[in-house]
């Protein structure tokens, strides 16, 4: 595995992938199994999604789709959407994101801050909406490039070829099942049909929110409309997530094991966990999609309590020296 940190980068780019493997330490039940998390939130800008926009876009300048004076189109939740904007800052295309409204507000500011331009879909919209709004944006227009993580083979391709082969090095290829989230397709489609090929034995486990939910980065596929990406054959067992659970997993993952991560890896962890429950001992891998800092608005993290400083929170240093505030 070579090491982000022994030599100097060409580009920020140069840095996406390569993220840790870490053991739960808590949370798993049973002594006999061996619970790891891959933590995507280490990618530069916090997601696994970097992984794809970087693959996604270089195809399409390999393939002549893309060229210097294009802009980049792409409907997102977000997470691509700011994996795209990295890219397209740094290659210098300008980059339009058909997103939902109800989209966190960190995602929002990330975007902009990295120089893309926003359309929103109606206000009960969700990436479906996005995903025409991208390809209206595009019908007519020459000049502008449509990016599709949900039609792209390099989605998936990036996970086989990078996220895939880093499980398989981490563990020494000793991993008897791996759990991911079901948003896009791509990781579970990429990574397991790389694990399988590697060790058919090994058993791909998908995550699928219920078919009205709030898992950021989350779809069900079977309700909502499937990827064209999607290959039901490599999905061994899908568990269903509820949103109390996604929530309450993700508040674990932070309190109990240090791991500050979104909506959707509280989704992960909670069917990994269901799945150790079944085992007594082997190797479980579940891939964690980003970091908690985009979240702190929403439900997940936010404290309606913690917009203001209550007086009974302040520490009264000068009253507890006996001096006035003044002297303090
Ligand atoms: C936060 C988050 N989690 C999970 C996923 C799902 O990953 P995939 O699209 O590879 O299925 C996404 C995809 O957008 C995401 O943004």
């Amino acid at each position: 595995m070579t090491s982000l940190v022994d030599r100097i980068h060409d580009s920020i780019l140069d840095t996406i992938g390569n993220t840790p493997i870490v053991r739960i330490q808590h949370l798993c039940p049973k002594p006999g199994v061996r619970l790891l998390a891959k933590l995507e939130g280490f990618n530069p800008l916090g997601s696994v999604k970097e992984r794809i926009a970087l693959a996604m876009i270089e195809a399409a300048e390999r393939d002549g789709r893309l060229a210097p004076g294009q802009t980049v189109v792409e409907g997102s939740s977000g997470n691509t959407g700011i994996g795209l904007a990295m890219v397209c800052a740094l290659k210098g295309y300008p980059l339009i994101i058909a997103m939902p409204q109800k989209v966190s507000v960190e995602r929002r500011a990330i975007l902009r801050a990295l120089g893309a331009e926003l359309v929103f879909t109606s206000e009960t919209g969700g990436t479906d909406e996005a995903w025409d709004i991208a390809d209206a944006l595009c019908a007519d227009d020459r000049s502008r490039v449509r990016i599709h993580q949900y039609t792209d083979d390099n989605n998936w391709w990036a996970h086989y070829r990078g996220t895939a082969r880093e499980i398989w090095r981490q563990t020494a290829g000793e991993i008897d099942v791996f759990v991911a989230g079901l948003g896009t397709t791509g990781t579970i489609v990429g990574v397991g049909r790389r694990l399988k090929e590697l060790r058919p034995e090994v058993q791909v486990v998908a995550v699928e929110p219920e078919a009205v939910h709030s898992q950021q980065g989350l779809r069900n596929v079977h309700h909502a409309r499937r990827p064209a990406i999607f290959d039901p054959s490599v999905v061994d067992r899908t568990i269903v997530s509820r949103d109390e659970s996604a929530f309450a997993t993700a508040r674990l993952l932070a309190r109990r094991e240090g791991i500050f991560a979104g909506i959707s890896s509280g989704a992960a962890m909670a069917g990994a966990l269901e799945v150790v429950d079944g085992m007594d001992e082997g190797t479980v891998v579940v891939l964690l999609p980003d970091r908690g800092d985009r979240y702190l608005s929403t439900a997940l993290f936010a404290d309606p309590g913690d917009q203001q400083v209550r007086p009974e929170q302040v520490y009264d240093l000068a009253a507890r020296r006996g001096g006035t505030p003044a002297e303090a």
